[in-house]
């Protein structure tokens, strides 16, 4: 795994922001993962700004959610594809048939999560997965305990997870499970970058960096794939 550290979160930002609009205008069919989360609004709005100065068509990106909450409201503002479609999909015009979320709506929840994956395989893989992580290291929503080889599924959230999106939430609370990438499905990505910006986030990125793969730390995985890249500021970085 490799590791670069910039000053600022704001450069750590822009540098995951550009490498997304490089792979878009190099490939314009690239298959995007594609994270949410506080982390990841910096880095939207960099690559809206790339996108505003110098247009480059994302008509045939095709972008795959990690995660999505099960049991919000329909069209809830508080989803992920309520995120996505808001910091990502329509700023870049986004082709809606190319956008996709774990469909929570399906009353079968195990052959929605099975459709996702098969919808990823259709796409031909991810080339590019963006990756945030959890204070407990979670990353898409795999808590810790996730097995290496887990598909998209339905997870239950950690406590501590529900208690930090709780920020995030307008006017419903935090649902108790969500249907996920797995761990095994992210792997599967050609290349995988993972950015961490901010003090809170240090001591988990000690523990990743310095600590051995395990599944009680879901982002160790990482180490197990050939191209993957951890973003980091100073504060992030602070105790390594
Ligand atoms: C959520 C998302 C993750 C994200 C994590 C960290 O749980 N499902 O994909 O990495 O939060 O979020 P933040 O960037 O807000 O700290």
């Amino acid at each position: 795994m490799e590791i670069k550290i910039f000053d600022s979160a704001s450069m750590a930002s822009k540098f995951t922001a550009e490498l997304l609009a490089n792979t878009i205008k190099e490939k314009p069919d690239s298959v995007l993962g594609v994270a949410t989360g506080r982390t990841m609004d910096a880095v939207y709005h960099h690559l809206t700004d790339l996108y505003k100065k110098e247009p480059f068509d994302c008509k045939k990106c095709k972008a795959f959610a990690l995660d999505e909450y099960v049991g919000l409201e329909k069209n809830s503002e508080n989803s992920y594809k309520s995120y996505l479609d808001f910091h990502l999909f329509h700023p870049l015009k986004f082709q809606e048939q190319n956008t996709f979320v774990p469909n929570v709506q399906n009353e079968d929840l195990d052959q929605a999560a099975m459709n996702y994956e098969q919808e990823i395989q259709s796409a031909g893989g991810v080339n590019l997965q963006i990756l945030g992580i959890g204070l407990n290291g979670h990353i898409g929503l795999n808590e810790p305990g996730s097995a290496h080889d887990s598909k998209t599924r339905v997870v239950a959230l950690s406590q501590s997870t529900r208690e930090s999106n709780s920020s995030l939430f307008k006017n419903e609370k935090v649902p108790l499970t969500a249907m996920s990438m797995g761990v095994g499905t992210i792997l599967q990505a050609k290349k995988i970058v993972l950015l961490a910006t901010g003090k809170s986030k240090s001591e988990i990125i000690q523990r990743l960096v310095n600590g051995d793969v395990n599944t009680m730390l879901p982002a160790s995985a990482l180490k197990l794939h050939k191209d993957a890249l951890l973003v980091l500021d100073n504060d992030s970085a602070s105790l390594l």
